[in-house]
């Protein structure tokens, strides 16, 4: 399959930010443990972060135009009020989206509970860490097997 793996704002801080919450592994280290799942299963993944909503709807629009197969996101923050970045996916209504969060949203702060986002994906994970990235991976390849066999 052809992936693409978006994280948003203050995700290239983790390992510094907040350690408590999102661990101590740095952003690099969880880039490279999704790429090198992502190469064992013959995937192809393009992996990007931007801490700009205009950026991160550019991404999500590069996955159409290219025809990736699937996107994993994590929208930080936006999660909680992009409307922009809902549309956004919604507009790639045939690309199946999840939507990942390191830490588990809902027990947390109130104001994160909500994700504006995650209505317009196919489903959402949070609180696994950066497993939760292999977690969505999963899921895109059941929902492509299933989607092949309808066919
Ligand atoms: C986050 C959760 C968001 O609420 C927060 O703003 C983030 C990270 C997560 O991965 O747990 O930046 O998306």
């Amino acid at each position: 399959m052809k992936l693409m793996v978006i994280n948003g704002p203050n995700l290239n801080m983790v390992g510094v930010r907040e350690k408590g919450i999102y661990g101590a592994k740095s952003f690099q280290e969880i880039c490279s443990f999704i790429q090198k799942e992502a190469e064992k299963r013959g995937h192809s993944i393009t992996l990007l972060q931007s801490n700009s909503e205009g950026s991160i709807i550019d991404f999500l629009q590069k996955a159409y135009f290219e025809q990736y197969d699937g996107v994993i996101i994590n929208p930080g923050a936006y999660t909680h009020y992009s409307i922009a970045i809902h549309d956004a996916i919604k507009a790639n209504a045939k690309i199946p989206t999840v939507e990942v969060h390191l830490s588990n949203i809902h027990a947390r702060e109130e104001f994160r509970h909500v994700s504006k986002t995650a209505p317009a994906c196919i489903g959402q994970l949070c609180g696994f860490g950066e497993y939760g990235y292999i977690m969505a991976m999963d899921a895109l390849e059941f929902m492509y097997g299933k989607k092949e066999a309808n066919q």
